[in-house]
Order: C-alpha cells, then sequence, then structure tokens
C-alpha cells in the first residue's frame, strides 16, 4: 500500500502526552499491519506561538493542507490567555478549521459496557449508548461578522459576535448527518433555536427541505437546543445522529461526553467535502482540551486521541478492519480495568497516561500474534 502521510500537530498541555501514545500506535500499525505511514511533526498553538510568534505559520497551514490526515492534541493553556485575541492559541486551530474547509464535525459519544459505572449518571441511563453529533464546525458565532469588542461614545464598551448561517453551510452539514444516519440507526435530530433567532428559522427549514428532497427515508426530528441539552442528560438514547451548529455543537459534545464517563474518552473527526478521487481534508483531534490542571504529570487519559486516530483510519483511510482493530483493544483494556484517574471505579487500578499506551500496545500484540 501506498504510504500514508501524517501530519501531528501535538499543540499544548496533555495535547503532547496524549499525541505520546498516539504515536506509539501508529508506530505499531507502521510495523505490524499492511499500511505504511509517514509521520511528520510540527507546532500548532501556544508551542507555535511561542517558537514562531503565531498560532499556525503559513508553512505549518500548507503541510497541513497537504498530509493525507492531521492529528492534532490539544491547544491552549492559562501561559496565553491573556494574549491579544488574534494571537491566541485557540485562533490557530480555529484557522487551520476555516482554511482547510473542515465544515463537519463528528463526534461521536459511545458508552462503553467496562465505563457505565465511570459515569455520572445511573446505568441503565448510559448503558448501550451510540450516539453521534455533527457539528458544523466552520460557520455560526464563531466566524460570522460583525464581530470584536468596540468603544462607545458613552465610555462604554461593546462585545459583538454574531450567528451567520447560509444555506449552502446548513445543506452541507445536514447531508453528512442524513448520510451517517442511513449507516446506522437511520434518525436525525437537528437541534436550533428556531424559537428566538432567524439562523435558527432558516436551519429549520433547509433541513427540512433536503429531507423531502433527497433523505425522506431518514427519520427527522426536530429539538430546540435548551431541550436537546435536558434530554441527552434525561434519556440519552433517544438519540442516533445529533445535527447543529458551532457553538451549540461545543456545548452539547461536552455534556454528551459525561454520557461515556470522562471527557478524555470522546474523539472527533473534521472533514471537508471530498475531491475529484474521493479524498476529503481531514483532521483527527479529541474533543477535550489542554487540561492545564493536570498538565505534565502523566495523568491524561490518551483514549479519546486513540480513537480519534481510529477515526483517522476509518474516515481518511478506507482501514475500517484497523480502526475496529484499535477500538476492540481500547475496549479489552478497559475491561481488564486498565483507568486513567479520570475513569477509575472501585476495583480498577489508576495507571498514567504511558500505562494506558503500554496496555494498550500488549493488547494490540495480543490480537495480532
Ligand atoms: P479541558 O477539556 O482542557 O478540561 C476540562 C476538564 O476535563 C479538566 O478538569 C481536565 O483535567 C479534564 N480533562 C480533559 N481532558 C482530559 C483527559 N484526556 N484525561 C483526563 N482528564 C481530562 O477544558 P478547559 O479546562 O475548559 O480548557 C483548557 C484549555 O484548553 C483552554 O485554553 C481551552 O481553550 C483549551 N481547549 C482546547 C481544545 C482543543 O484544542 N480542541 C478543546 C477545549 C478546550
Ligand atoms: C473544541 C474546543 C474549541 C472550540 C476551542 C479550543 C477553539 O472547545 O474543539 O471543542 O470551541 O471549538
Ligand atoms: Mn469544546
Amino acid at each position: 500500500a501506498a504510504n500514508k502521510s501524517l501530519l501531528v500537530l501535538a499543540g499544548d498541555g496533555i495535547g503532547p502526552e496524549v499525541m505520546g501514545q498516539v504515536r506509539r500506535v501508529v508506530d505499531w500499525m507502521d510495523r505490524r499491519r499492511a499500511v505504511s505511514f509517514d509521520l511528520a511533526e510540527d507546532l500548532v498553538g501556544g508551542a507555535a506561538l511561542d517558537a514562531h510568534g503565531v498560532p499556525l505559520s503559513d508553512a505549518t497551514l500548507e503541510r497541513a493542507k497537504t498530509a493525507d490526515a492531521v492529528l492534532l492534541g490539544a491547544v491552549g493553556g492559562p501561559k496565553w490567555d491573556d494574549l491579544p485575541f488574534e494571537k491566541k492559541p485557540e485562533r490557530g486551530l480555529l484557522a487551520l478549521r476555516k482554511e482547510m474547509e473542515l465544515y463537519a464535525n463528528l463526534r461521536p459519544a459511545i458508552c462503553f459496557e467496562a465505563l457505565v459505572e465511570a459515569s455520572t449518571l445511573k446505568p441503565e441511563v448510559v448503558s448501550g449508548l451510540d450516539i453521534m453529533i455533527v457539528r458544523e464546525l466552520t460557520g455560526g458565532t464563531y466566524f460570522g461578522e460583525p464581530r470584536g469588542i468596540f468603544d462607545l461614545p458613552n465610555g462604554e464598551r461593546k462585545g459583538i459576535n454574531t450567528q451567520v448561517y447560509t444555506t449552502h453551510e446548513i445543506r452541507r452539514v445536514a447531508a453528512v448527518a442524513f448520510e451517517l444516519a442511513r449507516k446506522r440507526n437511520n434518525r436525525v435530530c437537528s437541534s436550533e433555536k428556531a424559537n428566538v433567532m432567524e439562523s435558527g428559522v432558516l436551519w429549520r427549514e433547509e433541513v427540512t427541505k433536503l429531507h423531502a428532497e433527497t433523505y425522506s427515508d431518514v427519520e427527522l426530528s426536530h429539538m430546540y437546543a435548551d431541550n436537546c441539552g435536558m434530554q441527552l442528560v434525561r434519556a440519552p438514547k433517544q438519540f442516533d445522529v445529533i445535527v447543529t451548529d458551532n457553538l451549540f455543537g461545543d456545548m452539547l459534545s461536552d455534556v454528551a461526553a459525561m454520557l461515556t464517563g470522562s471527557l478524555g474518552m470522546l474523539p472527533s473527526a473534521s472533514l471537508g467535502d471530498p475531491d475529484e478521487t474521493g479524498q476529503r481534508q481531514a483532521l483527527y483531534e479529541p474533543v477535550h482540551g489542554s487540561a492545564p490542571d493536570i498538565a505534565g504529570e502523566n495523568k491524561a487519559n490518551p483514549v479519546a486521541a486513540l480513537l480519534s486516530f481510529a477515526m483517522c483510519l476509518r474516515y481518511s483511510f478506507d482501514l475500517a478492519e484497523d480502526a475496529d482493530l484499535i477500538e476492540e483493544a481500547v475496549k479489552a483494556v478497559l475491561a481488564a480495568g486498565v483507568r486513567t484517574g479520570d475513569i477509575l471505579a472501585p476495583g480498577t487500578r489508576a495507571v498514567s497516561t504511558e500505562g494506558m499506551g503500554d496496555a494498550l500496545i500488549a493488547e494490540l500484540d495480543k490480537r495480532a500474534a
């Protein structure tokens, strides 16, 4: 098989710690399976800022665009929190998403059986949970104009962000959700606030139209985003695929993370449109951030990052078997009681970030033997 080029952008805080474990699994795949990777590393976020004065250099953006896939850790941290807005580490990640046109962010929330007890919710609420949040990633309040902080004549200031969506932006992300639903349980719940926002009215109308035109075989429902947050905690298994905007998707996916036991369990894929050859621009990253409270302690859960690499194998390289192998190995390791601190339960032992990586590699070796 031809070499697949991977660009690793580990970023800040626990980013490099969890990506260290991903590198081990990439190396393992390279050695043990019929797939070869060309792995390169570069800087993003605070790390890039410290080295180059910008959170994402043009050269790094170019490398990201030409790589077959990008694997990202996390960006940000207290060290850079007081910088001017355009310099913040988070701007680097947002620029990557925007410049690579990664408009569809897939955030699957799956509760592994071994972690049912690790959730803060009752076992029957989360047991068997398997939902997919499709978050619009290049529009909405994150990018809408006008925006900024402005001085008012009376000496006050005002901060502005604007929710903007076009029909095209809504339709393309909704299409991704419908296509995914067809391969799952065939249900899409579209979430906005059409009761208070015009952009929400447009969102609902366009999703409804696209559904009637092309996807009437899929079951479609609509839910206000505030209710959706409540329903995710009350009865999450009512959902199959949820499609929502950039900001609501950010919040709803952190809520969904706790259904799986920990934010340290949630992976994601950010995808663009396929080109003539069917290849998509793609970036894979855990949903969690740089976790400054535990950074540098070798305590972070690397599973979200590892499962993000599994999503890379599945969505960018069509290597479903290899993706399954990683996911099954993760399940087995958790079932054996190997846990990082965030998913500890009675009768299980806490291991380090590295320890989780060790257990996973050992499990992969066992399965490939
Ligand atoms: P966070 O996700 O970094 O952390 C929230 C809580 O979850 C913390 O208590 C943290 O210890 C815990 N946690 C997160 N990931 C974990 C893991 N893998 N294992 C164990 N525990 C984990 O969110 P925050 O504290 O609000 O943000 C910290 C910084 O990260 C900020 O600068 C923020 O902008 C940035 N951030 C970046 C991304 C990203 O790069 N995609 C995502 C979210 C936040
Ligand atoms: C996420 C993060 C990012 C977001 C930040 C770091 C820009 O919270 O990926 O969920 O808000 O999209
Ligand atoms: Mn977030």
